[in-house]
């Protein structure tokens, strides 16, 4: 167990807390964490527990993450069928890699708590009006107006109810005959139909259905199965919001360690993830797996550092490392990392963010992510992984299963004017359903390579 810590000790004036909003009512700030500490677990001990062990699997390269879904989920955009849709394609794509590569896919989805976001700037203008920046729904109002713009503490008890609610339908989905691999094969069917590329997908997709109706053939009832008819699916979010995330922390009654239970996974942002931040130290006592962004101004020292504090018993699955360099900067900024981290015997998971480096405001004024650029930075960081000898382990995407225009290119070309659309993201530009599973078939065929040349496919 961690040395001394405790839920509270990020609060400690030798910490440095950033990017967290401020309470003008301590005793409302009070109320709403004491409710939140005495409500139920979103996410049990045991649950966390197993998804480290899958993620020491994928550490080990026996296995890939898939980690997906909203950059900030929000309160209007809060329905069944948001969830069901973004769910059901991260299923899609996990089928498509684990055909394809026949390795394992973890999925965990950005999901039932992603609310807060960190902001480059603490204030927004339009006109001659400044405002306090838009902090995601469980801490402020995204309407530009004084009124909306005030921090409520009580919007944390409204998100931990809508994480509840979101979480009890994925829990639904996943084990209740939803996630059957042969709907999930006729889903992806369909979107054949509809891409461009048809012809490409069609034969995985084909290759696909015979495996299911060679088990049938075999007597396997691939309808009622139980290794095919649930799967496992993880929630994941940034522990930004730390009084929310502390009143979250409970101590496992069968051993004596804590977990934050407002999901399985938690990361820390590329902003957060410095020496002595606040946010490492709340982090460095719960027993969740963990995430650290990786972005350029990350230096390998400094990394080496955090992964002693975070991880000194050298698990594997409790880390997990997000690079998020940016297009043109993967090939040339990953590397020094990945030598430092293997250099150390630290057992990591490496995930590759292709989204956050990749922002840039289209001529219409809307930001976006060329579609081109974010799977140059997937490639870079298949390309770096392979000249290292070392697993790509992972992606991390910001996509939702709606058919959004909010990144431009893919095979069903959005155009900068079309971007106007259906521009509906709270936060950064997301892929869309049609972009997020074409980008699952380059990177199954990534994989692959990966796998063929380090003779891995059997594991
Ligand atoms: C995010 O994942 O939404 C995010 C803010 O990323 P980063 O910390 O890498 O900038
Ligand atoms: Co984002």
């Amino acid at each position: 167990m961690a040395q001394n810590w405790t839920p509270d000790s990020w609060q400690q004036t030798r910490f440095t807390a950033k990017h967290l909003p401020h309470y003008e009512d301590a005793d409302a700030l009070s109320d709403a964490t004491r409710t939140l500490a005495g409500f139920p677990p979103l996410v049990f001990a045991g649950e966390a527990r197993r998804l480290r062990e899958d993620l020491g699997r994928v550490a080990m390269g026996q296995s890939f993450l898939l980690q997906g879904g909203d950059c900030a989920e929000s309160f209007a955009e809060f329905s069944p069928n948001n969830i069901r849709d973004t769910f059901r394609v991260i299923l899609q794509m996990a089928a498509v890699l684990t055909f394809a590569s026949k390795l394992p896919v973890v999925k965990l989805g950005r999901m039932a708590g992603q609310f807060a976001k960190p902001r480059s700037s603490d204030t927004e203008t339009q006109g001659d009006l400044t405002l306090p920046s838009y902090f995601g729904d469980n801490v402020n109002g995204i309407e530009f107006s004084p009124e909306s713009r005030v921090n409520d503490p009580q919007r944390m008890v409204k998100a931990y109810n809508q994480s509840a609610a979101t979480l009890n339908l994925l829990r639904a989905f996943a084990g209740g005959g939803y996630a059957n691999l042969r709907e999930v094969q006729k889903w992806t069917l369909d979107f054949m139909g509809r891409s461009p590329w048809a012809d490409k997908y069609q034969d995985i997709a084909n290759r696909i259905g015979e495996a299911l109706d060679f088990m049938e053939a075999c007597g396997v009832d691939i309808i009622d199965d139980p290794h095919l008819k649930g799967t496992s699916f993880y929630t994941s979010h940034e522990a930004l919001l730390l009084p929310y995330e502390q009143a979250m922390a409970r101590q496992d009654s069968l051993t004596g360690e804590w977990y934050d239970t407002s999901a399985h996974f938690l990361w820390i942002g590329d902003r957060t993830r410095f020496e002595d931040s606040a946010h490492v130290e709340f982090l460095r006592g719960v027993n969740n797996p963990i995430g650290i962004k990786c972005g350029p101004s990350l230096d390998s020292d400094v990394l080496l550092k955090l992964l002693d504090v975070l991880n000194p018993s050298r698990d594997p699955g409790r880390i997990t490392l997000i690079s998020r360099f940016g297009h043109d900067k993967v090939e040339k900024g990953l590397p020094p990392l990945v030598r430092a981290v293997t250099r150390e015997g630290q057992p990591v998971v490496w995930s590759c963010d292709p989204m956050h480096g990749n922002v840039i405001k289209a001529d219409s004024g809307y930001k976006t992510r060329p579609f081109e650029r974010i799977l140059a930075e997937v490639r870079g960081f298949f390309a770096v992984h392979r000249a290292e000898g070392t697993h790509a382990g992972g992606i991390h995407l910001e996509m939702t299963g709606q058919d959004v225009t909010e990144c431009t290119g893919g095979a069903v070309a959005i155009t900068d004017e079309g971007l106007n659309d259906r521009y509906h993201t709270h936060c950064d530009p997301r892929l869309n359903a049609a972009q997020s599973l074409e980008l699952a078939f380059l990177l199954a065929e990534m994989l692959n390579l990966e796998l063929g040349e380090s003779g891995r496919a059997a594991a």
